[in-house]
């Protein structure tokens, strides 16, 4: 096998009999390089964010990004991207005029990678990504907000857009939808769509809710004091 083309030495290879201890091998040094991946690439910046609010990096796919920038259409001002992962998002939404575009991620080689994308389309000096945790970001200034999070963070999420957000703002979610809010909004199928939200028509209905709660409590207790 010592001088042999690559074709006969991974024939070589495959005629051989692995064994179960070459087997458990494999498998060890499989484990062990996924776990450096995760340790060394995907893990950092997370050291401080309780385990509930880790999501993991998924780019979103080219038909998402589309989706999200066709719900941003018409819109101006400056986009936050919460999770920016590679930056694409950010990027796309310069291109289409917003600014500034800023993306916030917790992962620094994605930071850095965002930063070379962005050097690579010359925008490097247009968008910036910033190392930050999305939970500490304030947002009272954002006009348009996107995020592509796990479910169960944007349970949590909601509260944070619904208190610290301009009321012209827009919040477009990629893949997953906010759980308890209603879109004014939505584009493309599957795991490609996207959901847009107003701000000020989610504010309205959810004061509508209270005032009809009031009430429906008002007329229980006019009730209850009619039959005494
Ligand atoms: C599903 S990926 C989406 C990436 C990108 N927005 C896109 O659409 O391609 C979610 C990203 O959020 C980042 N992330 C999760 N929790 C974060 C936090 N607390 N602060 C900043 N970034 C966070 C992850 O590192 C990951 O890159």
């Amino acid at each position: 096998m010592d001088d042999g083309t690559p074709d006969e030495v991974f024939a070589d290879l495959k005629s051989r009999d692995l064994g179960a201890w070459g087997v458990a091998q494999i498998a060890a040094g499989t484990g062990l390089a996924v776990y450096a991946m995760w340790v060394g690439i995907l893990q950092p910046g997370f050291r401080k964010v309780p385990l509930r609010l880790q999501v993991p990096y998924i780019p979103a796919s080219k038909a998402q990004v589309q989706n999200v920038m066709t719900l941003l259409r018409g819109r101006k001002g400056g986009l936050a991207d919460l999770g920016s992962g590679d930056g694409r998002i950010v990027l796309k939404a310069y291109q289409q005029g917003f600014t500034p575009a800023v993306g916030y991620e917790l992962n620094p080689w994605l930071v850095r990678l965002a930063r070379f994308y962005a050097w690579r389309a010359e925008c490097h000096d247009k968008v910036s990504y910033r190392r930050e945790d999305l939970w500490k970001v304030d947002l009272t200034e954002c006009k348009n907000v996107t995020v592509f999070l796990a479910p169960s963070v944007l349970s949590l999420l909601q509260d944070k857009l619904l208190a610290e957000l301009p009321r012209d703002a827009l919040v477009v979610a990629g893949r997953f939808p906010f759980p308890d809010w209603t879109p004014c909004r939505v584009e493309g199928h599957g795991v490609d769509r996207a959901w847009a939200y107003s701000v000020k028509t989610l504010r309205d209905n959810s004061q509508n809710k209270d005032e009809l709660t009031v009430t429906e409590r008002d007329d229980e207790r006019t009730k209850e004091e009619g039959s005494t």
